[in-house]
């Protein structure tokens, strides 16, 4: 069955906030320690930094960073991993049950995202700490001099403030598994006064409050609620973490991972905007989707199932398929479309851990299948989002029932005169599309960028670390505003039209 796809510059979501394509480095397995940070490796500058590593971030295209966790926050204390490294401390994370040495804190991070060229997106600890830590942490971050915290950070070398502008308030604070765990009401007047004092330190800063650690949470959506019943004059944004699990589900609907995204991210729109009728507020709040991917996490063992460990180890080191590459794409597609409301992402996470970029240690680092979709959509979309007008065929599927095979956005960057087309085929048929655009008169389609395999089960390894890359061709002539595109089975395709 073939399908169409039109576009037509009238159909605006909004401009692409380029926040959306951040990504994540929590103190976990070898994120940090062997993954962007390893003294003594060949690839390593002056600062321990793994230069390969920054190499591959830039190439990534990331723009956004969250930092140092994850449940790793909510044990954390920020001093530990400030001043002379010689004389932090070691200490027992609670969250992974692994020894943190603190050889990498603060300013080392900060060092790192100034290399990589990316914006520092900031968790405090909501879990065993409060209100005083964490406004003293924006003190030592923001302010130029003149108080205790902000000469302690130029005593250390670091003469301009951090200028940190996007807050995280805690993690997964809904989380039985959470360190300090709380009630919708609890943390949400937490976050309150936590975000209340971080403002009277920096007023300019920006802050997300936690949503719900995922759409099956029993608490889902009531959760949502009550924290913004509690702190919606003080937040700019509502988190939301989701991970889709390969192995959990019908193959099917794991490829339409992105139909239960749509829905979540609708459904949390939905409730803060509930909140904001109540309240009768003329504020919206935002998204951060700031935490997503796909995580085989049936394969998981829980740290307590294990002794605490002294060395940094492999902690779910995924390695992604081609299929697990065009659900990456998709969920990207579906960021996009809610890019309205949703202006912040952050795929969890960087290096090794459920990751784009894997690495040995001292050893070579390289491209997972994930990757590829990744740095291209980060790197093309830019402009404004168009939602796309498609027929084509339906898949069956065990958790939605019938959705669309095919599934698309466009980005149009008026200025520069170019326009993309992200498409993806979730069905296992080849589906013929005919691609009208005769609403963009004078465009070509300038280069046609896939993602597909005859297996869809390879992957990329140390051994052969381009097995899955993207394919490049020259795009079909147009022939009055419209062309053909042949999708196959399972792929995921950028149109790049000038
Ligand atoms: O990204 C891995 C973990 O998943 C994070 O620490 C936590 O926030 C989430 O549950």
């Amino acid at each position: 069955e073939s399908a169409h796809l039109a576009v037509d510059p009238a159909f605006s979501v909004a401009a692409v906030d380029r926040r959306l394509f951040g990504s994540f480095v929590e103190h976990m397995g070898r994120c940090v320690y062997t993954g962007i940070f390893e003294p003594g490796h060949p690839a390593a500058d002056d600062d321990g930094l793994r230069t390969d590593v920054l190499a591959l971030t830039r190439e990534l295209g990331v723009t956004l960073v969250r930092y140092p966790g994850g449940n790793f926050v909510s044990g954390y204390r920020w001093e530990d991993g400030i001043g002379p490294v010689g004389e932090r401390p070691r200490r027992l994370d609670l969250a992974w049950r692994t020894i943190e040495t603190n050889a990498f804190g603060l300013n080392e991070f900060m060092t790192w995202a100034g290399r990589a060229g990316v914006e520092p997106m900031m968790a405090v600890n909501l879990g065993t700490r409060g209100v005083a830590e964490a406004a003293e942490l924006v003190e030592y971050c923001n302010l130029p001099s003149g108080t205790a915290a902000a000469d302690l950070r130029r005593k250390h070398g670091v003469a301009q403030p951090h200028d940190i502008r996007l807050w995280c308030l805690g993690n997964e604070m809904d989380g039985p598994w959470q360190t300090g765990s709380l009630t919708a009401y609890e943390y949400g007047r937490l976050a309150a006064r936590a975000g209340h004092a971080m403002r009277k330190v920096d007023p300019s800063i920006e802050l997300v409050a936690c949503g719900s650690s995922n759409s099956s949470m029993p608490t889902f959506a009531a959760w949502e609620a009550t924290v913004l019943e509690q702190a919606y004059d003080q937040v700019d944004y509502l988190s939301l973490h989701q991970y889709y699990d390969p192995d959990k589900t019908d193959p099917a609907s794991f490829r339409a991972s992105a139909v239960d995204l749509d829905g979540f991210i609708d459904a949390v729109i939905a409730t803060a905007d509930h909140v904001r009728a109540k309240l009768r507020r003329p504020k919206r709040i935002k998204l951060a989707l700031d935490e997503w991917n796909v995580w085989y996490q049936t394969r998981f063992t829980e740290p307590e199932d294990r002794p605490i460990a002294e060395e940094p180890f492999r902690l779910i080191e995924d390695d992604y398929t081609v299929t697990d590459a065009v659900v990456v794409g998709n969920l990207l597609i579906s960021m996009l479309r809610h890019a309205d409301r949703l202006t912040v992402g952050a795929q969890a996470q960087l290096a090794n851990i459920i990751a784009p970029i894997r690495t040995e240690p001292g050893g070579p680092a390289w491209r997972q299948t994930i990757f590829h979709p990744f740095a291209i959509t980060a790197g093309l979309a830019r402009g404004t989002v168009l939602r796309t007008a498609v027929t084509g065929p339906l898949m069956a599927t065990g958790e939605f029932g019938d959705v669309p095979a095919l599934d698309s956005v466009a980005v149009h960057d008026a200025e520069r005169g170019e326009l993309v087309l992200f498409v993806v085929n979730r069905g296992t048929e080849a589906v013929p599309m005919q691609l009208d655009l005769r609403s963009f008169r004078g465009l070509e389609i300038a280069d046609h960028i896939s993602i597909s395999d005859p297996d869809p089960a390879a992957r990329n390894s140390v051994a052969e670390p381009d097995r899955v890359t993207p394919r490049r061709t020259a795009g079909p002539a147009l022939d009055g505003g419209t062309a053909t595109v042949l999708l196959p089975p399972v792929s995921w395709h950028a149109l790049r039209c000038t």
